[in-house]
């Protein structure tokens, strides 16, 4: 049974209005989170995925700008009279302060990307989570409180006297189990995990992840995960998207995504990392680095790098265009989005459509022409 979204993002635009121009960290965006599962973002850095995070959870702040769009959240309803009685869906972007503050922290909570800057070094981490207690639940008793700081560390898998403990003498595991502890805190539906375990070592990313796929069951919660490892999001997600340069270019279950990458950077990018299990893959890459955003190249902003690039690529911008998952591929059947020209009957130019032998060929040739320019 398809579950109903959680979370649909329509046509998000976000700029920040820097002195040396304009960059569109967030370029049109579109995604849905169904309820219960998790939504993996993957790309490399400069992306636009923190900025995607903040602008759902409305924390960013200038130069930063919405500049469009829709972050529809169909969360339970809330009986403190300050949420709108909830008829379906409400748009995070045109709530009113006070039912942003409803929402944000009860409702949607974030784990910042760096687990350190996230907490206060002058204060002890149980007095962290008591303060987001004491500020969000006043009328809980303080008894009550510190039963639940108790049960939170003890839910995430830290003893309840570390409680006492300041951050840094804490092990990064522990800090990042403890940040986890505090979005967890007030009971939320949906948590966005901002490169969550990408500054620990294998072991204990690994032992956190696990305890997070137990949590998520016990608290059915709903879960965007951003990482630039795209192996370690085809074990845990339910679907992933794929963003470059600020805008989505693939977009689908993460089972499709494993079988059949359809984008050149989806599958650059799932040649890039060892597979954590599974079947053994040739490493491809993908040379050269990601554009500046201020300067983004005309047409498919990937296709300096791409290797099936060919003339409309440097023309024309590719539309996400939705087609249904290969069934020789792909077991079970869905929807795969792609924007890449090569999947446009309009442009494909009587290509025909892309292969895996054509994109490990095609970036075999361009990693030795880049090596060449010395651009590697
Ligand atoms: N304050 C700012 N002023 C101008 N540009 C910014 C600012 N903050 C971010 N950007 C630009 O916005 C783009 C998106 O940044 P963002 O942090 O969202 O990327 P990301 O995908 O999260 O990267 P990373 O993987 O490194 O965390 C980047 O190109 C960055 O240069
Ligand atoms: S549109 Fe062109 S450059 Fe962009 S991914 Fe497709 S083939 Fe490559
Ligand atoms: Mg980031």
């Amino acid at each position: 049974m398809t579950r109903r979204p959680i979370l649909d993002v329509k046509h998000l635009c976000v700029d920040y209005l820097a002195e040396d121009g304009v960059v569109h960290a967030v370029d049109d965006v579109s995604l849905t989170l169904r309820r219960g599962e998790i939504l993996g973002l993957a790309g490399e850095s400069g992306s636009g995925k923190s900025t995607m995070a903040y602008a759902i959870t409305r924390l960013l702040r200038p130069p930063a700008e919405i500049t469009g769009g829709e972050v529809l959240y169909d969360g339970r309803a809330r009986a403190n009279g300050e949420m709108t009685p909830s008829v379906g869906p409400v748009d995070i972007l045109r709530l009113k302060p006070a039912q942003l503050r409803a929402v944000r922290w009860s409702e949607i909570a974030i784990v910042f990307q760096s687990a350190m800057n996230a907490l206060n070094p002058t204060m002890t981490v149980g007095t962290q989570v008591l303060d987001v207690l004491a500020t969000h639940r006043p009328e809980m008793p303080k008894p009550e409180r510190n039963a639940r700081a108790r049960a939170l560390f003890e839910m995430v898998g830290i003893a309840a006297e570390r409680l006492k403990s300041y951050p840094h003498e804490l092990s990064g595991g522990m800090r990042q189990r403890a940040t986890i502890a505090i979005a967890l805190a007030l009971s939320p539906e949906l948590i966005i995990m901002d490169e969550p375990t990408t500054a620990l070592d294998v072991v204990v990313q690994r032992e956190i992840l696990t305890e997070l796929m137990r949590l998520r069951e016990r608290l059915d919660l709903s879960i965007i995960f951003i990482t630039h490892d795209l192996s370690l999001l085809l074990e845990i997600a339910d679907t992933v998207a794929i963003m470059y340069a600020g805008r989505v270019v693939e977009s689908t279950s993460a089972h499709a995504l494993h079988r059949q990458p359809r984008h050149p950077y989806s599958f650059g990018m799932l040649h890039s990392f060892p597979s954590l299990r599974g079947e053994q893959r040739l490493m491809t890459g993908i040379p050269g680095s990601p554009p500046d955003l201020r300067a983004v190249p005309a047409g498919c902003a990937f296709h300096p790098r791409c290797p099936l690039v060919y003339a409309p690529c440097s023309q024309v911008v590719p539309a996400l265009m939705t087609m249904p998952t290969d069934s020789a591929a792909i077991t079970d059947s869905g929807e795969q989005s792609v924007a890449c020209h090569r999947y446009d009957p309009a442009r494909s130019e009587g290509k025909p459509l892309p292969t895996a032998t054509e994109m490990e060929d095609g970036y075999a040739t361009l990693s030795s022409a880049f090596q060449e320019a010395g651009k590697a």
